[in-house]
């Protein structure tokens, strides 16, 4: 198992991964209506906004994980509303979700422009990281979020935040294990961690 800089031959594989934890952690290509979607709102924005902060993990079978984010959310959001939702948005106009069904939230969530949390001066960047079922629990995780927040410290951000869905409870124990904070008053789940001054 290695951790390792993204390369554009990852992307299929990566697509899989964020389509297949996409429903609170869990698969969600039988229970959404485009499963593929998912990667265009979680994945390829980040590939194309900051190639260098997405890092892929990948086995003897191929990529089984990533972590990508952002070091400025505040510059991310910004080119995220302008050049790359208004796409992402005409693709899922035509796509009909009862409400109540296991993806509409998706749906809610592309119709509106992207925001940053009000904590966003003290956790200026942000990250998604999602693994393989087979690659969980052995401590990959750990060890992508702190790399992935040496990068992010290298560009100049001193905190790192995430969201985490609603029912994602096993996420938010391992965002608080690995040192993150529940932030209050902010939208959903967030959590934040600062990142220690680069010497
Ligand atoms: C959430 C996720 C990123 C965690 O990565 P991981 O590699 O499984 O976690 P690690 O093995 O690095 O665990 C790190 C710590 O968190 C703890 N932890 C992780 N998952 C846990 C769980 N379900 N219950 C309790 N503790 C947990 C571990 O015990 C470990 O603690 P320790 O290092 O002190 O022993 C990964 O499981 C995943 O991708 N899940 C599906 C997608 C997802 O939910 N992504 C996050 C969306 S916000």
């Amino acid at each position: 198992v290695e951790l390792r800089p993204y390369i554009a031959a990852d992307f299929p594989e990566l697509a899989q991964v964020c389509a297949a934890t996409a429903d609170n952690g869990c698969d969600a290509r039988e229970t959404f209506a485009r499963p593929d979607l998912v990667a265009r709102y979680y994945l390829e924005p980040y590939l194309r906004f900051d190639p260098g902060l997405c890092l892929t993990l990948a086995d003897t079978r191929g990529p089984c994980g990533y972590v990508v984010g952002a070091a400025d959310s505040c510059a991310f959001v910004r080119w995220f509303n302008t050049h790359w939702l208004p796409d992402l948005r005409a693709a899922s106009q035509a796509v009909r979700v009862p409400r109540g069904a296991p993806d509409a939230w998706f749906f809610d969530l592309i119709r509106n422009d992207a925001t940053v949390p009000k904590a966003v001066d003290r956790y200026p960047a942000h990250l998604h990281i999602d693994l393989l079922p087979r690659a969980q629990g052995q401590g990959w995780g750990r060890r992508m979020v702190e790399t992935w927040m040496a990068l992010a410290a290298a560009r100049g951000a001193n905190g790192v935040h995430v969201g985490v869905g609603e029912s994602n409870k096993r996420a938010v124990v391992f965002y608080e294990r690995i040192g993150f904070l529940r932030l209050d008053g902010e939208d959903g789940i967030l959590l934040g961690r600062r990142i220690a001054a680069a010497r």
